[in-house]
């Protein structure tokens, strides 16, 4: 089976989000198990950079704004996945993020930027850019993608599937309707039954209108987005897909992501020996200068700093968790009204409280390798992979129960009353005073009961959280689309 994934971002190149981990892994599973897969990326100055034997597939000229634009077919770099290139200089090669300039302001020609790269996708998928490669399933990610799913429906001789995933429906790629023209679609497409959202144009609804099937990255999300507390105004668009919509939840790079291989961290450890763990706990509270105490529970984020996460809810909570004996160590960047409070928690709770506002990947890995637990209390969630990240090294996660947090943290007794299945800690308010009952049971628990804290840990690490079993949910629904594409054709929009 071809399949090919269009998505903005890709770990190591590109990375706003755990969207990037996604895009970096699920596609090198799915040719694990058989499938042909390739990549479209926009040539961003890192993608350009990085890819490896890049060669021309097709010269495209002028499109979109711009005058130079070329099909590339190259190689990534570590997995050698075959990968397609847009590069359109004028589009793409710029010094800022993917989305936005150094400001954090959006790119003012994203409606160009992101159109062009749906615009090849359908292209690859009609047959006319590739000769030699033709994709029977085109896998778009979240709104950059998106457009893939409209231009595919707009051209009838195609025969790709289009799948669309949405990784977070809070960004939707929203435009003035009057850039309609800059397009190219046929005139039928812009209508509230089309791209149009509340006089503006909608990339997130071409994906949900357009694309065969709708998926979200964890099966409770899918449930969430239909209704009006999540749907982000989309619900009705989203019920009306009915059955066309699902969940497969993500899984982690198991590889990338293990305790007994990581040199990132102090020392390996496993679920036999959990001796490395006390070292790494140990070597961070030596590299971050907190207090050398054995008894504190050490909790970790490493997270966006945006009201999504919740994190508003530990800053407030922070008070009385410290006065239990928690410390914390944090690290992120994002909204400068967070990071002035974790800032300020820092410089108050000197060797208790560790902040670091940036981006370290390598640290990511001593955080989560040296903390207890691990805190997520998302207001939503439509996956999340750091709780995943935690249960991988014992870090056990304390989490809201929203959207993928609750599929894939336990935190409950057994018909018998035993505590046989909990990895983590789950509470259900969004707030502070839920997010400190849920971290002091933690506490009581590691320091009361260490017998049953391990056996938490040993529970969690020994989880399988790897991309095989998604992958094999994704081509499930791949034949599935495919079949119903052959034998009741396209869908007429
Ligand atoms: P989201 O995509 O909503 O930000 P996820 O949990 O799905 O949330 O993915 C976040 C990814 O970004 C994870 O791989 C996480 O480790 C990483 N990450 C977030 N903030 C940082 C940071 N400050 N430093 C290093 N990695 C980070
Ligand atoms: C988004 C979501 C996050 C999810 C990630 C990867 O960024 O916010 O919950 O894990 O995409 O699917």
């Amino acid at each position: 089976m071809k399949v090919l994934h269009v998505a903005a971002e890709v770990f190591p190149l590109i990375k706003t989000g755990g969207l990037a981990d996604v895009v970096a892994a699920l596609p090198v599973a799915l040719a694990h198990q058989g499938a042909d897969v390739r990549l479209l990326l926009p040539g961003m100055p890192a993608v350009m950079e990085a890819v490896q034997h890049a060669r021309l597939v097709i010269d495209i000229g002028n499109c979109f704004g711009a005058l130079r634009v070329r099909l590339l077919l190259a190689r990534m770099p570590g997995s050698a996945l075959p990968v397609y290139v847009v590069d359109a200089p004028y589009l793409y090669r710029r010094a800022g993020g993917p989305y936005q300039d150094r400001q954090g302001e959006e790119w003012p020609d994203n409606l160009q930027r992101f159109a062009l790269l749906g615009w090849v996708a359908a292209h690859l998928a009609g047959g006319d850019a590739d000769l030699q490669w033709q994709p029977e399933v085109v896998h778009a990610h979240d709104w950059h993608a998106a457009m893939a799913c409209a231009f595919i429906a707009d051209h009838a001789g195609t025969e790709a599937t289009s799948i669309f995933t949405i990784h977070n429906l809070a960004f939707q790629g929203l435009f003035p309707l009057h850039d309609w023209p800059l397009l190219g679609l046929a005139s039928r497409l812009m209508s509230p039954a089309g791209l149009e959202f509340h006089g503006q144009l909608s990339f997130m609804k071409a994906g949900l209108k357009f694309a065969d099937r709708v998926t979200t990255v964890s099966p409770t999300y899918a449930r969430e987005i239909a209704t009006a507390e999540f749907g982000f105004g989309l619900d009705g668009v989203i019920q009306a897909r009915g059955a066309d919509v699902g969940g497969i939840l993500n899984g982690i790079d198991d590889v990338l992501w293990d305790p007994a291989r990581d040199s990132a961290i102090a020392a390996a450890y496993d679920t036999q020996n959990l001796q490395g763990k006390l070292a790494c706990r140990h070597a961070l509270q030596a590299e971050l200068g907190l207090q050398g105490d054995d008894d504190a529970l050490l909790l970790t984020v490493v997270s966006r700093l945006t009201g999504q996460k919740g994190l508003d809810l530990l800053v407030a909570a922070l008070p009385e968790l410290l006065a239990q004996g928690v410390q914390v160590a944090v690290q992120g960047s994002g909204e400068p009204a967070l990071e002035a409070a974790f800032h300020m928690a820092q410089q108050l709770h000197a060797g208790r409280v560790h902040v670091h506002l940036g981006y370290d990947e390598a640290r990511a890995h001593r955080l989560i390798a040296g903390a207890d637990a691990i805190v997520v209390p998302s207001r939503f969630e439509p996956c999340g992979l750091t709780q995943m990240y935690g249960l991988r090294y014992g870090t056990l996660p304390i989490v809201r129960r929203v959207g993928g947090l609750a599929d894939t943290v336990t935190d409950e007794p057994d018909a018998g009353g035993e505590d046989t299945r909990s990895t983590g800690f789950v509470f259900d308010a969004a707030e502070p005073a839920a997010l400190a009952q849920a971290v002091l049971r933690a506490l009581r628990l590691r320091r009361e009961s260490p017998v049953q804290w391990q056996a938490r840990m040993q529970r969690a690490m020994a989880l399988r959280l790897g991309w095989a079993g998604p992958a094999r949910q994704y081509l499930s629904l791949y034949e599935t689309a495919l079949a119903k594409r052959r034998t009741v054709g396209a869908p007429v929009h």
